[in-house]
């Protein structure tokens, strides 16, 4: 196909998705998470500077940022679809899952109730721009940034270098923090209102969730020297891995504070004095969970009917609390499986196929 067709076919394509989108999605919340989980991100953002205004999700000052920073975006969606895989990942056996929805709101009307779950979802998606931008930044990807400008540690070893080029954290926390929260600062709310109490949950919970990044930066080092004697280290630093972010964020989900207004009706504070005063790594939330049993239009619960667990755990994952008392169906599944592996000297492991039969529990 000639170049000049291509490009054209790319333009009608990009008129059919916008419009469907634009059709679907009158009554949606729209969200920058989008930008993770669009189909074909390149279309957008490797074409000309108008197709900011028309991504779907950004706010209007994340659109401006979107013109201003367009080499950025790339990372951006990066991010945002890294922390979508690691919630849905986290989330894996439990009754809300972290699933997605078809339209801009990405999660649909779940993340509209102040719940943990929209704490965390917010955490892990401000946690996955910072990630990805830290690294497009070593990497060369972005105009405005370099390798990482922290100092050398003072415990390093004094023989060793300091040296190599380093994750940028300090920038990924910057840019993260400017793109991230602007949607929340794009408009003034009244004292004691819904929206004031929301803006200023989804700000503490972004900060959390950056936090998890930015202060857990690690010095990598690699061996030089005569046949990898390691008499000489270069040493720089480095992004935690996105994982060990997850399992933090998860961490700090499960000791969540709930909170409310304060008596001005401006700040929040924590529901009740017996719980530790929430810290800047913390998340927050407003609203008490549903309990995600039953599916229901008005939450966005799929409930949690069909979904598979395991009868003899008493975790989230089990039977009894994931199908909520209503039981479950078992039954017999074939599995393939490596077997009968053997070493061969040197060095490879070769192994047989095998099928096994399991037992499978579904809740009613
Ligand atoms: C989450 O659970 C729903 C049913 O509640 C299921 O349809 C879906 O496949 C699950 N999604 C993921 C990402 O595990």
């Amino acid at each position: 196909m000639a170049w000049r067709e291509r490009c054209d076919l790319h333009r009608v394509l990009l008129a059919v998705v916008l419009l469907g989108q634009i059709l679907l999605s009158s009554a949606v919340n729209h969200m920058w998470w989008n930008l993770g989980v669009l189909r074909n991100p390149q279309l957008y953002i490797l074409s000309a500077q108008p197709l900011c205004s028309q991504l779907p999700g950004l706010s209007v000052q994340q659109t401006k940022l979107c013109q201003t920073y367009q080499d950025h975006m790339p990372a951006i969606s990066r991010g945002a679809r890294l922390g979508i895989r690691e919630c849905q990942r986290q989330f894996m056996e439990r009754r809300w899952n972290c699933s997605t929805v078809d339209d801009a709101s990405v999660f649909g009307p779940v993340i509209n109730i102040a719940s943990r779950e929209a704490a965390f979802v917010n955490a892990i998606s401000a946690a996955g721009v910072t990630w990805s931008i830290s690294r497009a930044c070593r990497d060369g990807e972005l105009r405005k940034c370099g390798c990482s400008g922290a100092l050398r540690p003072k415990t390093l070893h004094r023989d060793w270098i300091w040296g190599g080029c380093g994750d940028n954290l300090v920038y990924g926390y910057n840019l993260a923090t400017g793109f991230v929260d602007i949607r929340e600062r794009e408009m003034n709310h009244p004292r004691f209102s819904k929206e004031l109490a929301r803006m200023l949950m989804n700000l503490q919970n972004n900060e959390a969730g950056r936090r998890a990044v930015y202060k857990f930066g690690k010095i990598a080092c690699k061996c030089h020297g005569v046949s990898g004697s390691c008499s000489l280290k270069t040493c720089w630093q480095q992004l935690p891995p996105f994982r060990e972010v997850g399992e933090r964020l998860k961490d700090k989900y499960d000791g969540a504070t709930e909170v409310h207004f304060n008596r001005q009706g401006t700040r929040l504070d924590r529901a009740n004095k017996l719980y530790n005063k929430p810290t800047k790594d913390d998340l927050i939330y407003l609203d008490r969970s549903p309990d995600y049993c039953e599916p229901d239009p008005k939450t966005g619960s799929l409930g949690t009917h069909g979904r598979q667990c395991d009868r003899r755990s008493e975790s989230t994952r089990g039977c009894a609390l994931m199908c909520c008392g209503r039981g479950f169906n078992s039954f017999k599944k074939k599995v393939k499986e490596r077997c009968h592996c053997k070493f061969h000297w040197c060095c490879y492991v070769k192994c047989d196929t095998c099928e096994k039969i399991v037992d499978v529990e579904v809740c009613k």
